[in-house]
């Protein structure tokens, strides 16, 4: 399922994640939506904390529901949105690509399904959107493959 339906199905799941973003100290909310194999959309938003270092991203949020479900090989692709509230929208023109650690994160759930997972990653706006796969925002990565846990 890589249309252009389905990604922008993803898209809009992610834009609504991201009203539920807890961002009160950058402004900026997040939003990501996992598509799963058999079609469900499992959604997250950002997560900050007082003491900063501890911020949960979307994408973060968003792998630990489907793992704690049960769903962590079935994930079939992903969305990403950002950008700063003003009312009902969500300012900002630029894609927002996934954090370092959010791609690892993505990868463990990528490797665990066996899928080269397409990332759609859109701007606050919605007008722009960069899709790519997650072996092209994460070259040679380490997962449970070199753990000798799949292969
Ligand atoms: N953020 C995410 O949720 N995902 C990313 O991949 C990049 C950054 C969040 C973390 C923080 O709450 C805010 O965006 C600003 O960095």
């Amino acid at each position: 399922m890589t249309d252009d339906a389905t990604r922008d199905e993803l898209i809009a799941a992610a834009r609504d994640a991201a009203t539920r973003a807890y961002a009160p100290y950058s402004g900026f909310h997040v939003g990501a939506a996992l598509l799963l194999k058999n079609g469900d959309i499992v959604t997250g938003a950002n997560v900050e904390n007082a003491s900063y270092g501890l911020t949960l991203c979307a994408e973060t949020a968003a792998v630990a529901k489907i793992a704690n479900e049960g769903w962590i090989g079935e994930l079939a692709e992903v969305a990403i949105i950002g950008g700063r509230p003003d009312g009902d929208d969500l300012l900002g023109s630029d894609p927002v690509n996934p954090c370092g650690r959010c791609r690892q994160i993505l990868n463990e759930a990528a490797e665990r399904s066996k899928t080269d997972i397409l990332v759609h990653c859109a701007s606050g706006d919605g007008m722009a959107v960069k899709s790519y796969k997650l072996s092209e925002l994460l070259p040679a990565a380490f997962g449970p493959k070199d753990l000798g846990l799949i292969e």
